[in-house]
């Protein structure tokens, strides 16, 4: 399958799964969605005037935590490949650009936006060194780019738990609820392809970024990573 019949795929999945998407993420993330979700827009370190661009922002749940900070004077653009996502996000977020667009091919200016933030997108991107490369285009000199994503489990015992709550689990309590059993088992065979979040580190490196810190939370679940574009 090519690029652009894989990413045709998924853009339709997320359209089929928009209504009732945050119910499900609130429901599967045990109520901690919202808390990995802030940390990533505090990581963004806006000031009043500056301008943030929150791609693969599905109902806006980021984007809007990004505006109080971007206040007064500042812009929060919000980017999704999704019809049926934006349109939920127009009517649940005021106040936040969104634009439908890829992250592929970012209908916005080099050196233009403060912060780029992606929340649980990069997993579905179809070149994912080639969407970073974007970010770093758009991005200023010195602009920081967020990433939150679900780490992918290490082996060992620790981890068992929860590769059986993923794999296992979800998509089980989806089918009795009569939610998209296919979208919680391509979340789980997602997850489990991601870099870790050593190697991903390391590609924002190649890809050009600096200062790359990483934060792990929710014992060790979710990951956050934090990178500048230098000057
Ligand atoms: C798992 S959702 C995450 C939504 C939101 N950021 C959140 O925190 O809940 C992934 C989103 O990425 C979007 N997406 C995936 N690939 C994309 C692409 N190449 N360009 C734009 N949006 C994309 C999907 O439409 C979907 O809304």
């Amino acid at each position: 399958m090519t690029e652009r019949a894989r990413a045709e795929r998924i853009r339709e999945m997320f359209d089929r799964i928009a209504t009732g998407y945050d119910r499900q993420n609130t429901l599967f993330s045990l109520d901690r969605d919202r808390a990995w979700r802030r940390r990533a827009a505090r990581l963004a370190d806006l000031r009043p005037g500056s301008v943030a661009l929150d791609l693969c922002t599905g109902t806006g749940k980021l984007a809007a935590e990004l505006l109080p900070y971007a206040r007064p004077g500042g812009r929060v653009i919000g980017l999704d490949f999704s019809p049926r996502m934006l349109e939920l996000a127009r009517r649940q977020v005021p106040g936040v650009e969104f634009q439908l667009g890829d992250v592929m091919t970012l209908p916005l200016a080099d050196r233009s936006i403060d912060a780029v933030t992606i929340a649980f997108g990069l997993r579905n991107l179809v070149d994912r060194e080639g969407g970073l490369r974007e970010m770093f285009r758009v991005l200023k000199p010195g602009g920081r780019l967020v990433i939150l994503e679900f780490r992918p489990p290490p082996g060992g015992p620790l981890f068992l738990l929860y590769r059986v709550y993923l794999a296992g689990v979800m998509p089980r309590v989806a089918a009795w609820f009569g939610m998209d059993q296919r979208a919680y088992r391509y979340l789980a065979d997602t997850v489990q392809d991601f870099p870790s979040p050593i190697e991903l580190a390391r590609l924002l490196e190649q890809v050009g970024f600096s200062d790359v810190q990483v934060e792990r939370m929710t014992a060790g679940i979710v990951a956050l990573h934090r990178a500048l574009r230098p000057n």
